[in-house]
């Protein structure tokens, strides 16, 4: 065995041995009290008090009685904590505006290439007269824009709304974030346009030149600096585990994305195996933790009740950390690189089910008993779908990383229904959540329209599924046939078509969904709509008008 081979397996068997002294430890009580770490991000007596600046008051009123089963106990809040956390709110508000507008934006440009890409794919003549509009450009433009311009964007918005929430202070040095945002979109602005010109590096993920990921690199860098700074200031001893996920992601993105964009390095099947550490880790070490970080808080906020094990969330963040980064091989089953490595990506792979498991279990049981709380709470809607899907996702990706599977699914459209269950059901649908959450509290405005939040809600939701299970379909059918001897490979090719069209029709509705979330988005900017009783506002005022709602009094 060579030394890498020696040097990675080392690197593994380092991190079972990790894990388990985690373990251990965490059975003796060492990582302290996880009762009282649970309730961190609640204020004195809060717990039992629901929350969704998003709902209506009568929502409100319904979602608390789902929760409690009857009125709020106590009105004895501590009025103290809730003032700081309005102020830790109007910290952040401007920096996590600008990110989220901008999220906003290149979720429609991104939307509108995915969509042109996919119609492509069944009428490939459409626009063939433009270069810029040819597949080979547009359908990178697309997820480049939804991966460095939607989701990236949403997720570094409402990590630094969460930042100082949790440490319960100021967010400190918010002018550095929104210069690395700004550096950021000028990349993503650039890179987009080179792509349309027809330059790139031409790995995916990473198509953007390297002179262009530079800013990202910097942007990246610079937007995580704040969280550092008020870590610095914290009024907490206990970090939430929502904040372990923001940090690691913070910190793990710059470092992954300078190491895959360094030129003149990587050649060959090095490339390759480079290409795809990067392609998988982009994914579980960047969007995933703050997909669940998002979800570790807001899920226990809205339904005013503590995660549901405290000590299993630390665990799956750590095994997360441990196990996580080998993965990416499994992209490369059945290519030219040493079949150790793709072997120790699938051990890997199949080990992700602890870390799935842990936040699966905690999350789905602390929503448990309340699946009523859907209904009223269009907030939780959006995220308990999205980590629904995480699970799906997850457990799906462990399979189809066994060589059996794989065989069959590589090289198919059954990975792109894949890669839109992960990013999309599961990241984007919990970014939705948590923008219909914190919205309200950063514009001191509510949801002009509350009826456009389940319209997108059931736009993307049907669309989405028309998209999955027929690509799903597709795919396979697609891999059957070109492991078939005796088909013709045009034929593998035809059998797809009917899906792929479907997939427009679910792909249209989607995109139809994004222009009502966006237009409701910018209608909130603008502070449309009646001014309502304050369902957004924090502070004694919420409580109090909750309470003069269910007594009737007039508010
Ligand atoms: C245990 C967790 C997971 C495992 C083991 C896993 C495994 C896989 C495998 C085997 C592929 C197909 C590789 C190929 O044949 O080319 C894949 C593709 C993909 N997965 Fe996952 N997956 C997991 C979770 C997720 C999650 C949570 C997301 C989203 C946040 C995600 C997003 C994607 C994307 C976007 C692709 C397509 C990449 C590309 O070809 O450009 N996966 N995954
Ligand atoms: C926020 C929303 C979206 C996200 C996060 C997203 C994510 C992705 C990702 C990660 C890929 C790469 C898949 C792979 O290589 O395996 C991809 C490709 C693609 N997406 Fe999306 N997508 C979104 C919306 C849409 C919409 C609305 C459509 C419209 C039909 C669409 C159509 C496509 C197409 C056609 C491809 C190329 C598939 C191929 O190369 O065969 N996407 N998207």
């Amino acid at each position: 065995m060579d030394f890498t081979a020696s040097l990675l397996l080392a690197t593994f068997i380092l991190s079972l041995f990790a894990l388990f002294l985690y373990i251990w430890s965490m059975s003796k009580g060492m990582f302290g009290d996880s009762v009282n770490a649970a309730v961190t991000i609640f204020s004195k007596n809060e717990v039992g008090f629901v929350d969704d600046p998003a709902a209506t008051l009568a929502q409100l009123k319904e979602l608390q009685a789902t929760v409690t089963g009857t009125t709020p106990l106590s009105d004895d809040l501590i009025q103290e904590d809730l003032r700081a956390r309005a102020e830790a709110d109007k910290s952040s508000s401007l920096v996590v505006g600008i990110c989220l507008t901008l999220a906003v934006i290149w979720l429609l440009i991104a939307s509108v290439a995915g969509l042109v890409s996919s119609v492509k794919l069944h009428s490939p003549d459409w626009l063939a007269q433009y270069s810029w509009l040819t597949f080979g450009r547009i359908r990178p433009i697309h997820l480049n824009l939804v991966a460095y311009g939607w989701c990236s964007l949403a997720g570094i918005g409402v990590s630094l709304w969460l930042v100082p929430r949790l440490l319960k202070t100021h967010l400190v040095g918010s002018k550095y974030a929104i210069a690395g945002g700004a550096l950021w979109t000028v990349g993503v602005f650039l890179g987009a346009l080179s792509i349309a010109l027809g330059y790139s590096d031409g790995l995916e993920w990473l198509e953007f030149p390297w002179q262009i990921d530079i800013l990202l690199v910097v942007g990246g860098g610079l937007v995580g600096l704040p969280l550092w700074m008020t870590l610095l200031r914290r009024k907490v001893d206990h970090l939430y585990v929502s904040v372990w996920y923001v940090a690691a992601g913070l910190l793990w993105f710059p470092v992954l994305f300078l190491i895959a964009n360094v030129p003149y390095l990587h050649f060959g099947v090095e490339q390759a195996t480079m290409n795809w550490w990067f392609g998988h880790n982009v994914l579980g070490l960047w969007f995933t933790p703050i997909g669940l970080a998002s979800a570790y808080y807001l899920i226990p906020k809205i339904l005013g009740k503590p995660i549901y094990s405290y000590n299993l969330s630390l665990l799956g963040f750590w095994s997360l950390a441990f196990f996580y980064s080998q993965v990416g091989g499994h992209h490369l089953i059945g290519g030219p690189v040493p079949t150790w490595l793709i072997t120790m990506s699938i051990v890997q792979s199949v080990m992700m089910i602890i870390p799935v498991f842990a936040v699966t279990v905690n999350l789905h049981m602390t929503v448990l008993g309340n699946f009523k709380a859907l209904v009223y709470s269009p907030t939780l809607r959006f995220i308990v779908l999205g980590t629904i899907l995480y699970t799906a996702a997850s457990v799906q990706g462990s399979l189809e990383a066994l060589r059996s599977v794989n065989t069959v699914t590589h090289f198919t459209h059954f990975t792109v229904a894949h890669a839109h269950l992960g990013l999309y059901g599961f990241f984007s649908m919990v970014m939705f959540g948590a923008i219909y959450y914190i919205m309200p509290r950063v514009m001191n405005w509510e949801w002009p329209y509350p009826k456009l939040i389940s319209l997108h809600f059931w736009l993307v939701l049907i669309g989405f599924l028309i998209y999955f299970i027929w690509l799903s379909i597709g795919g396979w059918l697609q891999g059957l046939a070109m492991l078939n001897p005796d088909m013709p490979f045009m034929q593998s090719v035809a059998v797809t078509l009917p899906y792929l069209e479907a997939r427009s029709i679910g792909g249209a509705l989607m995109t139809l969904g994004h222009f009502v979330f966006a237009f409701h988005f910018f209608a909130m900017g603008w502070k449309f709509g009646p001014k309502r009783l304050g369902a957004s506002l924090i502070g004694g005022s919420m409580t109090n008008k909750i309470w003069s709602y269910f007594e009737g009094k007039n508010v």
